[in-house]
């Protein structure tokens, strides 16, 4: 595999996740521009129609109009419309609005993070609305409706199954992937392990047999396998970075 010093976009890097990932790709010698709604490259709010073009034009004039892949790693868990407007609608303008710009490169790639939450239980009418309706019915659903960022992790993930195999991602030779992390030890986690009942409950949800929660390290391994050269043939897949969660949760229904 070539050593070829690549071009990566990733949001939400300013933390995390996002921030290790980009640390991760930096200290093998490729280009990361990250984006974040503070300390990145790209300042840029993924919850609003104006952020997300702020993005792409930033990130286009930044690259001179040319990446090899995208990382939409953002995400916010508050029971309410601002999770929806980041967690799908943010990623989705990400992973559409910059896939233009992965065209030229020899090995195109996208990934974003879905979460365990994907398989926990949900809010159907909330899915829906963001799998058939508007971003403005969505957000009302979300304002009333609980499992919120559950809802908004299940439907990132159903959208890249149902986008992957298109003219524009398989058809372009794009890989598109999902990361479907357990519970990762990051600011977003420890925010809500600062309320005891809260963090009780998320640890009953997502039982992880083989080594509880974990550094954002490994999340960001996975990451960059999924965006790199290496992945050519991983596509429309939630890949489960869980210790174990995604068993204990769904047993034989899948594998
Ligand atoms: P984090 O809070 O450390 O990092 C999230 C980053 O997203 C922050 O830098 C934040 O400023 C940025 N962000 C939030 N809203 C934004 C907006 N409107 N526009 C642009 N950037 C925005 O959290 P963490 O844990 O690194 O989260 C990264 C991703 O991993 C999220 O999508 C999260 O839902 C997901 N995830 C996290 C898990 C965990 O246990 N920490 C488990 C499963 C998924």
């Amino acid at each position: 595999m070539s050593n070829k010093q690549r071009v990566y976009v990733i949001t939400g890097a300013a933390s995390g996740i996002g921030l290790v990932t980009k640390q991760l790709l930096e200290s093998r010698g490729h280009r990361v521009i990250g984006a974040d709604l503070h300390n990145a490259e790209v300042i840029a709010d993924l919850s609003t129609a104006p952020g997300r073009a702020a993005l792409v034009n930033q990130v286009t004039s930044i690259s001179g109009g040319a990446i090899d892949a995208v990382l939409a790693v953002a995400g916010v868990d508050i029971n309410g419309p601002l999770t929806v407007a980041v967690n799908y609608y943010g990623a989705i303008a990400t992973l559409e609005g910059l896939r233009p710009l992965m065209l030229t490169s020899d090995s195109p790639r996208a990934v974003a993070v879905s979460s365990i939450t994907s398989v926990h239980p949900f809010n159907e009418q909330l899915l829906n609305a963001m799998l058939e309706g508007t971003e403005t019915l969505a957000l009302e659903k979300a304002a009333e409706e609980k499992f919120v960022y559950a809802t908004s992790k299940r439907a990132l993930s159903r959208w890249i199954r149902r986008n992957a195999l298109k003219a524009e991602w398989a058809g372009a030779n794009i890989p598109l992937n999902a990361i479907a992390p357990g519970l990762v030890k990051t600011e977003l986690l420890q925010r809500l392990f600062d309320e005891p009942e809260t963090r009780k409950r998320i640890i009953a949800g997502t039982p992880m047999p083989l080594g509880g929660p974990f550094e954002p390290s490994a999340a960001a391994e996975l990451l960059a396998f999924l965006a790199g050269p290496e992945n050519g043939h991983i596509t429309g897949q939630s890949i489960f970075i869980d210790g174990g969660a995604d068993v204990v949760i769904r047993g034989d229904a899948t594998w």
